[in-house]
């Protein structure tokens, strides 16, 4: 490896940022060189800028502003926009988050430059292939040469579909590494206060294409979500994906139902943690609904995160199951026992991700066993 290598982070779409945020900072404390590149797959200032302001993000380096398109236009235009950017910048590592288009596109791009690669949040598996998350979470592991797992399940799916154990490590969730970061600026009061709801109140966050992008499955969303707001005062911070078809389908803002824009990372997870219910179909609002304690129902046949349910607060519902769901959540709570929730989701994901790169550039594939003690 040369002298001072470089790490690459490709970010692009608002999961990614919690997700490096903790990375970029344990890497800066080692002393790591470090950029961060910027697809544009998310561009709103709600998406995107609020994020790297929120979380203490260093500017990019390179923003290729890819913007919107279908799933061939969009990872077109990032596989030819990354691969500009990796040549000219000539990393030593590629890191990336998740399972969104940005990820897959510079995972491709790195393996045909012969790049190495890592991936945070590796072996994630809904088994839902219908999703497109599911296709980038497979391609993205098998090219990846260091894997970064959040969760014991994925050391045994990544087994089974042949990736060699040694490059895989389980290190935590760097998402909640962010989450208790944040932890201390999380007060309802203001963003309730601005948004002038109730002191009992739910908050949902809708955009799976399967819930939002044909008229059919809005509308039937929006029914069930209507349900739900005759039980309790109802804020939805809208996606911009949904925004028109859910609208379409009937949900407007009205005496229980609070229609808004995306809200910041500290506004929103403060909205979160007073809320009393929390209706969802994002992966990352699982994860933390888990540990802010609330109870979440996601509206999904299944999830690629199943320790939300096993070792958290998630409830998996059909939209026709959902207002029932919720009267029993509301009425149930959801208390879970610190030691109850799931293994090194303790906000030191961050640092122990550093430790291997930083081991890593210098030659060094640190074992396995030596950060992931814990037994699916
Ligand atoms: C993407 C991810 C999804 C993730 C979600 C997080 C893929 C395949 N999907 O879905 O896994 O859960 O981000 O939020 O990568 N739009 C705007 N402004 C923006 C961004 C998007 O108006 O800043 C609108 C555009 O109309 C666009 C649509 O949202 O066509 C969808 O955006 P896109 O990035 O393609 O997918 P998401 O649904 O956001
Ligand atoms: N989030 C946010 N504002 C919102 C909705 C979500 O800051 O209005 C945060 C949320 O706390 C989590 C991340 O965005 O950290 C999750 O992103 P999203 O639901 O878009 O993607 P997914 O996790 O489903 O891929």
């Amino acid at each position: 490896m040369r002298e001072n290598p470089l790490v690459l982070h490709v970010l692009g779409a608002r999961p990614n940022f919690p997700k490096a945020a903790p990375v970029v900072r344990a890497l800066d404390s080692l002393g790591i060189r470090q950029g961060i590149v910027h697809t544009g797959q998310h561009y709103d200032a709600l998406m995107s800028d609020v994020f790297f302001a929120d979380l203490g993000l260093p500017e990019p380096v390179a923003n290729l502003g890819v913007g919107s398109g279908t799933h061939a236009k969009q990872t077109a235009a990032l596989l030819v926009g990354l691969e500009e950017v990796v040549e000219e910048h000539a990393p030593d590592l590629v890191m990336v988050y998740g399972d969104v288009n940005s990820t897959l596109a510079a995972i491709l791009v790195c393996a045909k430059l012969g790049v190495p690669t890592a991936h945070v949040e590796a072996g994630l598996r809904s088994f839902d292939r219908s999703m497109p998350e599911e296709v980038n979470r497979i391609v993205t592991d098998s090219l990846s040469d260091l894997l970064f797992a959040t969760s014991p399940d994925a050391l045994s799916y990544l087994a089974a579909e042949g990736v060699d154990p040694r490059r895989v490590h389980l290190v935590g969730n760097p998402m909640i590494d962010s989450l208790y970061t944040a932890l201390p600026k999380l007060d309802p009061a203001p963003v309730v206060g601005r948004l002038g709801l109730p002191a009992r109140y739910a908050v949902a966050t809708l955009h799976r294409p399967a819930n939002v992008d044909s008229p059919e499955a809005a509308r039937e969303l929006v029914d069930a979500v209507l349900a739900v707001a005759e039980q309790i005062p109802l804020v939805i911070p809208i996606h911009p994906r949904g925004r028109t078809r859910l609208a379409e389908a009937g949900l407007v803002s009205s005496e229980s139902v609070l229609v808004v824009d995306p809200l910041g990372y500290v506004d929103f997870l403060s909205l979160v943690r007073g809320a009393s219910l929390v209706v969802t179909d994002s992966g990352g609002v699982q994860e933390e609904s888990t540990i802010l304690g609330v109870p979440c129902l996601t509206v999904r046949p299944n999830t690629e995160r199943p320790i939300t349910v096993t070792h958290g607060t998630n409830r998996l519902v059909t939209p026709a199951s959902l207002p029932a769901a919720a009267a029993k959540a509301l009425a149930d709570g959801a208390a879970i026992p610190a030691e109850e929730l799931p293994v090194l989701w303790d906000g030191q994901a961050g640092p122990r991700i550093a430790r291997v790169v930083s081991a890593w550039l210098k030659g060094d594939n640190l074992a396995p066993a030596a950060h992931a003690s814990v037994q699916p």
